[in-house]
Formats: C-alpha cells, sequence, structure tokens
C-alpha cells in the first residue's frame, strides 16, 4: 500500500490540476469569504458525482477533495460520518497562531495526499459555525482533532508539517514506512534526517509485533522497516547483523545509536525518548512544545548569541554525551525575546547580553546559575552537580540598596536573612511587586505605620520587591502581604490583613510586639 503510483498518465495530470485548483481554493477562502457558498456547492458537486460513478474519474475528484474540506453546517456530521479518518484544525480568521499553522496544515494535507493517506483533511472556521465547531470539540485555536469512525482524539504530535504528517499517519493505520528498494532508501534520506529504523527477517513474529505497537504509540518519529540489511545499511552505517535490528538516526555528530535491549514496547520507547533529541538541542518556536513536553528533570539552558554558541557547541556536546539520557542539554538565542526573556527574567538577567548557562531541576522547582566561566571543566561540574543535587541554588536579587535614613528599608534576596531573619528587631515586611493591584494602597499605609512607629526602637519597616528578589524562606502568593517578624520567632511571621485600616493594623502591630515582648513593658502608641 505504499506510495502506489497512478497508473495512467491521465490520472496524474488530473490529479495535479485538482490539487493546484484545491490550493487555489485554501487561499481565497480566507482571504474572501463570500465565496465560501460556492465552494461548497463545487465540494458537494463532487461529493455527488464520486458517488454516482465509482469510475476512476471520480475517484480522482474524491482524492483531490480530500486535501482541505471547510466544513460547515450542513456538511460537517456528514464528512465525520462518513469517513473512517477526519482530520480538523479548528481555527479563527482573527488568531494569529491559527494564521501560522494554516500553511502548515495544508501542506501535510498535500502530503497525506501524496502518500495516499486515506484521511479526510477539514477545517472548520470556528467564528462562522461556533455550533458546529463546539459541537465537533473545537475549544481553542487553534484546535486539532483526529475523528476515527466518529471519536475524536486530540493531536499531540509537533507543529511543522513534517511532524503532522508523521502523527497522523501513525494514528490512521500506517505506523511504519517500508522500503523496499536501494532507490527507495535513498529517496527516503533525501526527505528525512530523522528516523527509527527497524530490520527485521520478516514482518511477523513477537519482535516485529512490539517494533509497531512502538511505532503506533510514539507520536513523533517517523519508523521505517526493512527485511534487507543491504538497505539497512543505507538507512543506518553499520547496521549490526542482528536480527532483529532497531536503530535512531539524527541529523547531527551522534548520527547513529542502535537499541541494545529487548525488543519490548516500553523499553522501546524509552529508547527513543533519551535518544530523539540530538545532544544539545537548539530551541525554536517550532520545537519548543516539543522540548517543554520532555520527560527529562533536568535541563541545562545556554543562553547566547547564536556566533558565540558556536564556538561553545562542542564542550556542551561532550558534557552532554556524558549525562546523556539524564540532561538535557538546550541553547536558546539570547537575542530571540520571545523564547529568552522567559526564562532570564526568572533570573533577573533579561538585559543580560553575556553568555548564561542556567539549569532547572522540575523535580525539586530549583534553578542554578553557572557563575564562573564556562570551560570543559566547569561545564562538566555544573552537569554533575545538577544531577547530584550539590548545586547551590539560584535566588534573583537586586544590587544591595543604601537604606541610610531611610524609614523603610529594602530588603532584597541577598540581605534577606541579614535584615529580617537575623536581626534582633521585630520586623514589619511588606512584600510587593510593580504589577500588583492593591500595592500602592498598602505602600501607602507602610509609610503612614513606619512614621507613626517612628522612634520604637524593636520594630523595623522593611519592604521586598518580590518580582526581582527571591529568597528560599520567602514564599508569598499573594501581593501585596504584610508579614510580621516577630522576635522571638522569625521562622513564623504573621500575616496582616492588607485590607484593614491603618488604626486596625497598628493595633494589631501593638498587639503582637506585646506578645513578642513577655518579659519587656513594650513601649506602644495606641492612636493613630
Ligand atoms: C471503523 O469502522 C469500520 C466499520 O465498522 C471498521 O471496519 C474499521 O475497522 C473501523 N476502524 C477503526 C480504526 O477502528
Amino acid at each position: 500500500m505504499l506510495n502506489p503510483k497512478p497508473t495512467s498518465k491521465f490520472i496524474y495530470i488530473t490529479i495535479v490540476i485538482l490539487i493546484s485548483l484545491n490550493f487555489l481554493i485554501i487561499s481565497t477562502v480566507s482571504e474572501d469569504s463570500d465565496d465560501i457558498e460556492d465552494l461548497i456547492a463545487l465540494d458537494e458537486e463532487q461529493d455527488e458525482q464520486s458517488s454516482q460513478k465509482p469510475s476512476s474519474e471520480a475517484e480522482v475528484l474524491t482524492k483531490a477533495q480530500r486535501i482541505v474540506l471547510e466544513l460547515n453546517n450542513d456538511n460537517s456530521q456528514k464528512s465525520i460520518d462518513g469517513n473512517e479518518y477526519v482530520f480538523v484544525l479548528g481555527y479563527a480568521p482573527w488568531d494569529v497562531r491559527s494564521a501560522e499553522l494554516m500553511p502548515r496544515f495544508a501542506e501535510a494535507a498535500g502530503s497525506l495526499n501524496e502518500l495516499n493517506t486515506p484521511v479526510l483533511m477539514a477545517k472548520i472556521d470556528a467564528e462562522r459555525y461556533p455550533k458546529v465547531a463546539s459541537n465537533l470539540g473545537v475549544k481553542g485555536y487553534p484546535t486539532l482533532l483526529l475523528f476515527v469512525n466518529g471519536t475524536s482524539q486530540p493531536y499531540t504530535g509537533g507543529f511543522s508539517s513534517e511532524e503532522i504528517v508523521i502523527w497522523v499517519r501513525k494514528k490512521s493505520g500506517t505506523p511504519i514506512m517500508r522500503i523496499n528498494s536501494i532507490d527507495e532508501a535513498n529517496d527516503f534520506l533525501k526527505k528525512h534526517s530523522m528516523y527509527a529504523v527497524g530490520l527485521f527477517d520478516k514482518f511477523e513474529g513477537p519482535n516485529y509485533g512490539e517494533f509497531v505497537k512502538a511505532a503506533t504509540t510514539d507520536n513523533e518519529i517517523q519508523f521505517v522497516e526493512t527485511c534487507t540489511s543491504q538497505i539497512a545499511s543505507i538507512l543506518f552505517q553499520d547496521v549490526k547483523s542482528t536480527n532483529p535490528f532497531l536503530g535512531i538516526v539524527k541529523n547531527e555528530p551522534e548520527r547513529y545509536t542502535s537499541f541494545e535491549d529487548a525488543f519490548e514496547k516500553d523499553k522501546i520507547l524509552q529508547f527513543l525518548n533519551d535518544n530523539k533529541f540530538p545532544l544539545v538541542t537548539f530551541l525554536t518556536e517550532v520545537n519548543s512544545v516539543k522540548v517543554y513536553a520532555s520527560d527529562k528533570l533536568q535541563v541545562v539552558y545556554v543562553f547566547a548569541e547564536a556566533y558565540e554558541f558556536q564556538k561553545l557547541l562542542e564542550l556542551f556536546q561532550n558534557a552532554a554525551r556524558k549525562f546523556k539520557s539524564k540532561i538535557m542539554y538546550v541553547f536558546v538565542d539570547i537575542k530571540d525575546d520571545n523564547l529568552a526573556k522567559p526564562f532570564l527574567t526568572l533570573f533577573g538577567l533579561e538585559d543580560s547580553e553575556y553568555t548564561l548557562v542556567t539549569a532547572f531541576d522540575y523535580k525539586t522547582g530549583a534553578k542554578y546559575l553557572l557563575e564562573s566561566d564556562p570551560t570543559p571543566a566547569n561545564i562538566e561540574e555544573f552537569g554533575s552537580g545538577l544531577l547530584k543535587g550539590t548545586l547551590p541554588s539560584f535566588y534573583k536579587s537586586q544590587a544591595i540598596p543604601n537604606n541610610k535614613d531611610e524609614d523603610i528599608l529594602t530588603v532584597v534576596g541577598k540581605t534577606f536573612d541579614d535584615v529580617v531573619l537575623s536581626s534582633s528587631k521585630n520586623i514589619l515586611l511588606e512584600i510587593h511587586t510593580p504589577w500588583c493591584l492593591n500595592c500602592e494602597t498598602t505602600t501607602k499605609q507602610v509609610e503612614k505605620l513606619a512614621k507613626h512607629f517612628k522612634g520604637l526602637e524593636n520594630l523595623v519597616f522593611a519592604k521586598i520587591d518580590a518580582s526581582v528578589n527571591e529568597h528560599p524562606k520567602l514564599e508569598v502568593e499573594d501581593y501585596p502581604t504584610l508579614l510580621f517578624y516577630p522576635v522571638t520567632d522569625k521562622s513564623n511571621p504573621i500575616n496582616l490583613p492588607t485590607k484593614s485600616s491603618s488604626k486596625d493594623l497598628a493595633i494589631l502591630i501593638n498587639k503582637y510586639l506585646k506578645d513578642s515582648a513577655h518579659d519587656e513593658q513594650p513601649v506602644t502608641k495606641d492612636e493613630l
């Protein structure tokens, strides 16, 4: 069933013409929605033709129509019910991500059609046909759903057209491409740089069964199979003559990796998972979802300018080889704001222009920064420290401020220990962020309170901007937060209600001051 070529030249030419026509239709639909009615009429005409006379001409029409069908109130249910496999893109015309995905979806539709994949590719304008879209299960934009005999499953593949093709074929009965000749193998190599290859005596038996199961379960890797070692050796250099053989091929220095374990679905999938990413992954908009979804819980992210990173690439590849299947290494172009900024903000280093080597441990939520130069030894030590859990966690901090003559001390990450935890005073700490809604009101209240309590020896007012300062003992979810740290027990700060009046706050503070100084007569002020 693979790549069956149309037998007559006439059919072939007709397909080409119809494919081009359909692509034209796809582009006009989005530009001029008034034409949609006509297009639907055309679609239905074709439908009738194909059902009336099952001639080869009608088959060709059906095939071409199978590129991307625009669903609407009338044809939606019929399309889902009448086809074993329907792959639906739910979109909104104004949605940017839909707009990005649509050409890739159309390209995938073209490839799937060329490969004779029996899937109806369809799209639904969820704004124009909200009811149809909601019945189909389209909840956001863009949404991709595969209907198998009327039951939908969510899309779990990548977002390049190649990845869409691989996923759809996997889930619609063609999880593996069979390579039958040397020509086919060379042809395949021209189009694919990453794949899993299996060599079997016969396409049957338990080992082969596990291979097929793995191919179907996996969501993103193209599987190929052959029963000739000569063909296998084109696809995988130095293929071992062990039969069966399984290997993964990638377009990078670590090009060929062979599977050395027992042929069991889960072991095969684990092997692919451990080996599918290159030694160092270059983060892009397209692969980001896949990278973030990786099951590797310890990730080293390197932020640098692309040309700077070229000089470091080999060092990181060596480290990645050493910590393979444990740590994932990712390069992010520091100039790419969309990708780099969200990470750099976590370190308070969003304006950095220099190479930064960072790491995340998603098991513990800790983040790390390599503070020494990225030499081979330091990079390796950083990796082994990350694995052993011996690296010091990184906490954001502003520079240490000069608090001279201030009524309210500014605390930063680095001074939190000194000013708050180990000081011999009671501390009233305001935790704020620049964006929080009620922070300004609270800040004004705290200023008023600081004035009111001024001169009181055992009470210090302080504030910290939690957007740029962190401390392991400061875990706050809401802003603003007011915490009273009693001198007698700094590890159990008391939460003050930020919605209270200044007067009520003053009363509370007095009470806590009294509580924390049983033996001393506290100096208090009761009126504000
Ligand atoms: C879909 O339904 C048809 C007819 O009942 C059946 O032959 C086919 O195996 C079903 N396909 C899948 C993938 O379950």
